[in-house]
């Protein structure tokens, strides 16, 4: 694990902010490390981005998260991005040195992490997965479903519009259509995932009718991104025609973990974030976590 020789600042910046669980993730996270440092959400109205972004230039800011409403706003802002971040033309991450603004997206990678925790085997190369939405979650799907699964990508959005520019935005990096749900090849996906946010804070919603959820093939994964309820009706529905069924948690201590670590070079373990999610933070953490710690 990395030291510091003094407290060192985090920040998430979005609008609004106050009711976020990072803060509680990174606080374990910290806790857990033995790192003195503080993470702290402040909330950002648009106008005030830039003058916040430049205030992470100082010397003890690590970086911060940037959620609604400036993961795109932040890009002209910054120093240079990561391949993702580009890609997906969102920042969710940014990472100081030396007085340099690097823009990450770590929800990718997260989304990946949680696919694989939740069990998704390697796919075929050009094996469909359907993602619904077409915002900026949806963007890190695609880049997902393109880039590390090899997958054709089916985009599905309540506004057909909305997915048909997704889906040409992402055409050079492989096969990706927008699509109706009746002319999506559903018996041949393993894998959809809801990046649409249907069913947040709505546990009558759903972004896709359960007939067409019967026509996924045995062993299929639904990955909703949505996590509250944590029981979602698309995750209800799925598990019904006895599909797998995850809800957005993994991925939300995933992208938290890879912001960690790349602020602070510490590899501290997603069950820390997790817990710290589902509110059994302490068995874990803090000056007591040292003997069950995992390298
Ligand atoms: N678990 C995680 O770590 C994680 C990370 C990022 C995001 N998320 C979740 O992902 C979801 C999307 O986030 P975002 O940033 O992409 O939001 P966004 O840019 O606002 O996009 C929202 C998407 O949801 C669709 N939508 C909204 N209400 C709908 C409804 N009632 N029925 C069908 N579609 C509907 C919209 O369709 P239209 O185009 O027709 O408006 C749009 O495609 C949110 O629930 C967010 O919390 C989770």
């Amino acid at each position: 694990m990395p030291d510091f020789p003094t407290t060192q600042r985090a920040f998430l910046f979005a609008d609004p902010a106050a009711h976020s669980l990072s803060p509680r993730m990174h606080g374990a996270a910290f806790a857990y490390a033995g790192l003195p440092g503080t993470y702290e959400a402040r909330r950002v109205p648009a106008g005030e981005l830039a003058a916040a972004v430049a205030g992470l230039r100082a010397p003890d800011v690590l970086g911060a998260n940037l959620s609604l409403p400036h993961k795109e706003a932040a890009l002209p802002l910054l120093d240079s991005l990561s391949d993702a971040a580009r890609a997906i033309g969102a920042v969710n991450t940014v990472v100081h040195r030396d007085g340099q603004l690097r823009g990450e997206n770590t929800d990718a990678p997260g989304l990946l992490a949680a696919l694989r925790d939740a069990g998704l085997p390697d796919l075929g190369s050009g094996v469909p997965v359907v993602i619904l939405g077409a915002g900026g979650a949806a963007r890190a799907a695609a880049f997902v479903a393109l880039r590390d699964l090899r997958a054709r990508a089916w985009i599905v959005n309540r506004t057909l519009d909305r997915a048909r520019a997704l889906a040409a935005a992402f055409r050079p990096y492989g096969e990706v259509q927008a699509a109706a749900p009746q002319d999506v090849p559903w018996a041949d996906a393993p894998l959809v995932i809801n990046a649409s946010s249907a069913g947040l804070n709505n546990p009558g919603q759903t972004p896709l009718d359960a007939a067409f959820l019967a026509r996924l093939p045995a062993g299929a994964l639904v990955y909703d991104m949505v996590y509250r309820p944590a029981e979602t009706r698309l995750m209800l529905e799925a598990r019904a025609h006895g599909l797998g069924a995850e809800n957005g948690l993994g991925m939300l201590a995933h992208q938290a973990r890879l912001a960690f670590t790349a602020w602070t070079g510490a590899d501290v373990p997603v069950r820390v974030f997790l817990d710290a999610l589902t509110g059994t933070a302490g068995a874990g953490t803090g000056a007591d976590a040292g003997a069950g710690r995992t390298p």
